[in-house]
């Protein structure tokens, strides 16, 4: 499968038969390539319900028929608005056409603001590992460092992590350093950083700093076949 990298959290995941978005905030994300309205999607995995990780899902979803996997909350809240959804819960684990998605927690927070400004409150934020072909990528979403990721790093064969870098709403470089530890991944790749004035960062020097597994600055549009 090809793995592509396109901003912010923004990851493609391209298997023979399937295109698999991951937090597709494309409108108004400076850093990302993709054209919300010709990008292709079979599935859509959310990690949280913050505007900068739902972004142009409703619109992709309804222009592809794209199923969006959610936390049961955030499901239901963009089931009503016309798509298709698979809503699941964290620790729970389902066997999609393309693979498997499992739902790990995250500390953080999920809400959706709608363009009125009105807000929803979306449930639990979470991480999703996804495992296709016996490969498994750990989308950690949005997060501040916690000690279980110690435990998702023994009981999961880790191959790719996408592991935050911003620092004030996730985890810096500092914590992301122990994360990547504890995940034992054979890549590290950092995400979330540089969209915001207060996410500037250096991936380039985190991903140096990496001392489990090989860190990796995935270039905005780069690819990692696996
Ligand atoms: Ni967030
Ligand atoms: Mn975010």
């Amino acid at each position: 499968m090809k793995i592509s990298y396109h901003g912010h959290s923004v990851v493609k995941v391209e298997t023979e038969k399937h295109t698999i978005l991951m937090d597709p905030f494309i409108t108004g994300n400076k850093l990302c390539d993709l054209d919300p309205e010709t990008v292709e999607a079979d599935f859509i995995l959310l990690t949280h319900g913050h505007n900068d990780h739902v972004g142009d899902t409703v619109s992709i979803a309804k222009r592809t028929g794209a199923t969006v996997v959610a936390l049961n909350e955030l499901a239901v809240y963009l089931g009503q608005q016309g798509i298709e959804t698979h809503p699941m819960n964290i620790g729970g684990a389902y066997e999609f056409d393309f693979g498997t998605v499992k739902y790990t927690h995250a500390f953080h927070g999920s809400s959706y603001e709608e363009e009125d400004g009105t807000f929803v409150y979306t449930g639990m934020p979470g991480g999703i590992l996804l495992t296709i072909n016996d490969k498994t990528i750990y989308h950690i979403g949005d997060t501040g460092l916690f000690s279980d990721l110690k435990m998702i790093g023994e009981l999961n064969d880790i191959d790719l992590a996408f592991i935050p870098i911003g620092d004030n709403f996730t985890m810096g470089p500092d914590d992301a350093l122990i994360a990547a530890d504890w995940i034992k991944a054979d890549i590290v790749v950092p995400v979330h950083y540089n969209t915001f004035p207060v996410i500037e960062q250096d991936p380039e020097a985190f991903a140096k700093q990496v001392r489990t597994g090989k860190g990796h600055a995935m270039k905005v549009g780069e690819v990692i076949e696996l």
